[in-house]
């Protein structure tokens, strides 16, 4: 019986149907299925095509099937997929020193999503803290309405309570500040304080970008308390804001960068990105994964860094980010919303209110995929090789959903 239905061409009511059956249900779907995509475009299983502006949440960043992602897809797996750690991985060493090439770091740790990127940097920060100053040291600071990942320390970390209901007792050694005040950043790190981690554009709690001034701060308090500072760029790294990592905005250097999502367009990776002296306190045995890093991911990785340090990627990231921003600034205005629009190169937010779901869904229907986050704020990722067109016809959509809605 299953294996008939299995080998049938399934159309979209059976997706829906067996999935509801079979998979857990802790998502809330839209009711369709992506099936093909290309570039900024992408099909559902009826057939109907979308402009792609939520690109797998920042995570297609070069666009659905790019070419050289798919040679390089196309070769690794005809060579060899998997080896382990036991063993050296040529494309994972070669992707580390493009990752420390074009950053403040001097080690890469390899692992599969951003929960388990930030796990590892928990665990480093606080094996570092007792190393070099004391068991006493194990506090981890974050922001209040901050996003992190869904394992129970990623979680903990994550300051919105929502997140934590059910799961009792969490890890302890966490606590939340509000972003922006320096006030209560300076109240709260001291001798005790491990790490503070900070996403420097928030992603989930509503495309909020930390000022350049609470960063120093920050930065200025974990050296004199000997406190890591951990940036999350799990979402606003890797091009995102238009430069290769969004701390590079602040002039803020962490110790420690977390990534994900856009690293291997599509392909399950994670990585933390640690300076020498932080680094140092893994050791072998004291932190693994198994496919942490594995010759797929990291041949993935190394095309993707290499397409977005390529000549003009990132300063044309810049130009239409900021084309967009304008458009929907220009957009806000003229329906008089009284609001700003937020983020930084091609990831924005645009608040309108109560609305938002339905607007969600009315440009959906109309052929514009983008979704919302906190119930009030649009969001937009599209990939970053979206081109100036395609941002108008999505305008174009997105018009249509106010002229309707608002
Ligand atoms: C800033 C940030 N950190 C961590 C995560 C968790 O990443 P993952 O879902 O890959 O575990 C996310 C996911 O949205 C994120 O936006």
């Amino acid at each position: 019986m299953i294996e008939n239905k299995l080998n049938q061409p399934m159309n979209t009511e059976d997706i829906i149907n067996m999935g509801k059956e079979n998979v857990m249900n802790t998502y809330g779907r839209l009711p369709m299925a992506l099936v093909k995509g290309l570039g900024t475009h992408i099909w559902d299983s009826d057939g109907k095509e979308y402009l792609d502006f939520v690109a797998g949440l920042a995570v297609t960043s070069l666009g659905h099937a790019h070419p050289d992602i798919v040679a390089v897809i196309r070769e690794q797996a005809g060579e060899i997929l998997h080896t382990s750690n036991l063993y050296w991985i040529p494309s994972q060493v070669k992707l580390a020193k493009m990752l420390t090439a074009n950053s403040f770091a001097d080690k890469v740790f390899f692992c599969n999503s951003g929960a388990e990127a930030n796990e590892s940097a928990i665990k480093l920060a606080r094996k570092y803290a007792k190393e070099h100053h004391g068991d006493h040291k194990f506090h981890i600071v974050s922001l209040k309405n901050s996003f992190h990942g869904r394992t129970l320390a990623t979680l903990t970390a994550t300051g919105q309570t929502k997140y934590h209901q059910g799961y009792a007792p969490l890890p302890e050694g966490f606590s939340y500040i509000t972003m922006d005040d320096q006030t209560e950043l300076e109240g709260i790190i001291n001798v005790d304080t491990a790490a503070v981690i900070i996403e420097p554009v928030q992603g989930e709690g509503g495309v909020y970008p930390v000022s350049k001034e609470f960063l120093q701060r920050a930065r200025e308090l974990c050296d004199q308390y000997g406190a890591l500072l951990i940036f999350d760029e799990v979402q606003c790294g890797l091009g995102r804001t238009g430069k290769l990592f969004a701390y590079e905005w602040s002039g803020v250097t962490p110790d420690i960068v977390t990534l994900a999502k856009a690293l291997g367009n599509g392909v399950p990776i994670g990585a933390m990105l640690a300076t020498d002296k932080a680094a140092a306190s893994f050791q072998p045995g004291d932190h693994a994964s198994t496919f942490g890093g594995n010759p797929l991911a990291t041949a993935v990785g190394c095309k993707v860094i290499e397409i977005m340090t390529g000549d003009g990627f990132l300063a044309n990231v810049n130009t239409k980010g900021d084309y967009f921003q304008n458009k929907l600034q220009s957009l806000a205005d003229k329906y008089n919303l009284q609001t700003k629009v937020r983020g930084l190169g091609l990831m924005l937010g645009l608040p309108v209110g109560e609305k938002a779901p339905a607007i969600v869904s009315e440009c959906c229907a109309n052929g514009l995929l983008i979704n919302c986050v906190g119930g009030k704020t649009l969001r937009f990722l599209p990939p970053l090789t979206v081109s100036i067109e395609e941002i108008d016809q999505a305008m174009v959509i997105l018009e249509q959903a106010f002229e309707k809605m608002i």
